[in-house]
């Protein structure tokens, strides 16, 4: 139901779901080491909703008839500096899975592949939001200074009202 080259998108992209699954979970073990639990657990859960979405293609792909091949992830960074530096870092990773997603729209558009443009619309949605969030994490952090127990408690109160 799907082009070859289609599913070798799609199957790279299952891929760079998984890595920056792995990679919001190095930074959830970072926020650990430096005492910040709430950071952590938030982190953790951005872990769960990434690997969530490789599920989700590699359903897809499954769904479609086509062949799942996994690949090797990349190892993680856990070299982080500051609480600003693993926000950049996650941000710079949320903007680069939206341009992959695009890309995949803009090949399946050019396709005429009209069951994965449909599948790929909830992740266009999806990164628009995840952008934003992380977007306005950063603001935050760069808001709070030093002061990183104040974006600790304002992110509690958050979770908690959800
Ligand atoms: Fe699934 Fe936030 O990329």
């Amino acid at each position: 139901m799907i082009s070859q080259a289609m599913c070798d998108k799609l199957n790279g992209q299952i891929n760079l779901e998984f890595s920056a699954a792995y990679q919001y979970l190095s930074m959830a073990c970072s926020f650990d080491s430096m005492g910040l639990k709430i950071l952590s657990k938030l982190f953790q859960q951005q872990y769960a909703e990434e690997r969530e979405h490789a599920l989700k293609i590699l359903g897809y792909v499954q769904e479609v008839g086509g062949a799942v091949k996994l690949e090797a992830v990349p190892k993680p960074r856990g070299d982080f500096k500051s609480v600003q530096d693993i926000v950049e870092a996650a941000l710079k990773s949320e903007l680069n899975v939206t341009q992959s997603i695009g890309e995949l729209m803009e090949a399946a558009i050019a396709e005429k592949d009209h069951a994965t443009q449909s599948f790929l619309k909830w992740f266009v949605d999806e990164q628009v939001e995840e952008v934003a969030s992380m977007t306005d994490l950063l603001n935050l952090v760069k808001l709070a200074g030093d002061n990183v127990l104040q974006v600790e408690s304002r992110i509690r109160h958050e979770m908690m009202s959800v």
